[in-house]
């Protein structure tokens, strides 16, 4: 097997090129070593990706990955692995992983097909209305979208990854539920990270009776590093859904007890809202970027149109001469991230319920008209920039894995409850937690949501409605064959972290895990500030704040588990160090 994690060769400048070449030949001289130590050269990366031949799997969880790479190894398809992954979090990770959940699938074939994007987000339940998030005065009660019944939207987690197998995999839903029904009757060693997750929720999910016996001990206390972590209720759910099939989520005891737990508490979704669920079959964003072809996540979420607008706003600047995380890049980085920002503000929606100038936000030429407002040398105020006037309407129209199997198959799925644990509330006798995903809807034109995201009337509820989101499930195509499969939760940084791991590997020339790994920044228009991890220069930050930047330090942003696959077919997985729980193994 090939120990050499795969290396974009990127086009360097003559004078680079030139350059570094004189630095090679003066080093040969002077130590007498033939060129072969250009090699040594390129061994020094300090991140290394897992490299295997047939199959790649990246998740948050360690337990996710070895049961979806079994699948592989036993050979189930990519989309086969995803979905036991999918419920096998819902398990292991149930602060993010989930069935009371939803989000995006993105499927790119082996055999160079058109990829296939599965929206299984929620929906607005039918008796929900444009201002049930606000007040008598008109004003928006904050908590009411994030922490109470009325926070969550119908789940669509089970049927769009039953849609997803039923369409492409080739085990039973039964057979794909086997695992995640198995860690939750039998239990799972809990890691550090789950401990720590539940001591800093505790005051949300304690709230709730279900909540606490579900995730607490009889006393009160964590489950501890080290010890056993059974989910009984959850085991029955799982269990029913393996036994009737999307009906047993949907239909019966199960829909039964998540109406009942709304009617306790002056919640919306009913059982009809339940029955009437249905994932969409949609087709991704389009776009291209230095020769390769980008596929995203089209509406209901923004993540894709942004992503490639983006992207073709800075592909016509020397990014690569530029450098990774230079005054120079950042500064291009951020003023483009403003720009699509501002328009998401507007336009973005659902479109089975509004018009979004999909086209035009994403054409080269609306690109090349946002980027003359761009001024290299310094930064635009949010203020002064507005959504722009992309062409008009067209009649129509969180966590995340990453798999890749030995047909060349991809898959980059995110999924989500929104917050950290959701709403917090667990449906009583059902074992799992209730999404909050109502706070990705505009409780107001104009009115921030828990990521600071201002949305429009475009992004208003609406009964049946799906709620705007970030996610933004991608891959990337290179001469027509699969090369980079990614996608990151964060919330409003979704976008910007998918977009520079994309960037870092097609511009910057990394191998995938010094991809995921690297700094990140991110510009998201209002509030008017660049975001940075620790481990941009001081000098940087002075740099751009020079030009009219305000640069904030803040943590770490996105979990963005990615496998990229080389030219000789194989393939790396690079799993995000900001989790400790990450894990990307192949076989
Ligand atoms: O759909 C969205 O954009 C958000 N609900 C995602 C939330 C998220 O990524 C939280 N994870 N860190």
């Amino acid at each position: 097997m090939d120990r050499h994690p795969h290396r974009q060769i990127r086009k360097a400048s003559p004078w680079r090129r030139s350059g570094s070449l004189c630095a090679i030949a003066l080093i040969a001289i002077l130590t007498g070593i033939t060129p072969a130590f250009g090699q040594a050269i390129l061994e020094g990366e300090r991140f290394h990706p897992a490299a295997a031949n047939h199959g790649m799997v990246a998740t948050s969880h360690g337990l996710a990955t070895d049961v979806a790479l079994q699948v592989l190894k036993d050979g189930g398809n990519a989309i086969d692995a995803a979905v036991t992954a999918g419920f096998a979090l819902a398990v292991t990770q149930p602060r993010s992983g989930n069935i009371g959940g939803g989000g995006f699938m993105l499927i790119s074939k082996g055999d160079g097909s058109t990829p296939e994007a599965i929206d299984y987000r929620e929906k607005a339940p039918s008796a929900a209305s444009e201002a049930m998030f606000q007040d008598q005065e008109g004003e928006v009660v904050k908590n009411r979208s994030r922490f109470t019944h009325l926070a969550a939207g119908v789940p669509g987690t089970v049927s769009g990854l039953a849609l997803a197998l039923d369409r492409h995999g080739t085990l039973s839903l039964k057979q794909a539920l086997a695992p995640a029904i198995k860690l939750a009757r039998e239990g799972f060693i809990v890691p550090q990270r789950f401990t720590e997750g539940l001591e800093q929720a505790r005051d949300r999910l304690e709230r709730w009776p279900a909540s606490r016996a579900t995730f607490y001990k009889p006393d009160g206390s964590a489950w501890k590093p080290g010890e056993r972590f059974r989910q009984p209720d959850l085991a029955n759910t799982l269990q029913r859904i393996a036994d009737e099939g999307v009906k047993g989520f949907y239909e019966g005891e199960t829909a039964r007890l998540i109406a009942a737990e709304m009617r306790r508490h002056d919640g919306l979704i009913t059982e009809k809202d339940l029955k009437n669920y249905q994932p969409v079959v949609r087709s991704p964003v389009h776009g291209t970027y230095r020769g390769h072809d980008v596929y995203s996540m089209s509406p209901p979420s923004s993540g894709g149109t942004h992503i490639v607008q983006i992207l073709n706003i800075l592909e016509d600047y020397p990014m690569a001469e530029s450098g990774h995380n230079s005054a120079d890049t950042i500064h291009l980085m951020a003023e483009a991230m403003k720009l699509a920002y501002a328009d998401r503000s507007k336009y973005l929606g659902d479109t089975d319920y509004v018009d979004v100038p999909l086209t035009g936000l994403t054409s080269k030429a609306y690109a090349d008209e946002l980027r003359e407002t761009i001024d290299p040398a310094q930064a635009r105020p949010a203020s002064m920039i507005n959504a722009g006037k992309p062409a008009p309407y067209e009649s129509n129209e969180t966590t995340h894995f990453s798999v890749v199997d030995k047909w060349g198959n991809a898959v980059s799925n995110t999924y989500t409850i929104n917050f950290s644990y959701g709403s917090g509330i667990t449906v009583q006798g059902a074992g799992f937690l209730l999404n909050n995903e109502m706070d990705d809807f505009s409780a107001k034109p104009g009115v921030p949501n828990a990521y600071g995201l201002i949305g429009g009337e475009a992004n208003k509820v609406e009964p049946g409605k799906r709620m705007l989101s970030s996610m933004s499930p991608t891959i990337v195509r290179k001469n027509g064959k699969n090369f980079l499969v990614t996608g990151s939760p964060g919330g409003s940084r979704i976008i910007t972290t998918t977009l520079q791991v994309i960037m870092n590997v097609i511009d910057h020339g990394m191998n995938i895990q010094t991809a995921v790994a690297a700094p990140r920044i991110h510009h998201q228009w209002l509030p008017d500030e660049i975001r940075i991890e620790q481990g941009i220069s001081p000098d940087t930050v002075r740099l751009l704040e020079n030009r009219g930047h305000s640069v904030v330090t803040n943590s770490a942003m996105g979990a963005i588990q990615s496998i990229m696959i080389g030219e000789d077919g194989t393939l790396y997985g690079g799993a995000d160090p900001r989790r400790s729980t990450s894990s990307a193994k192949g076989y």
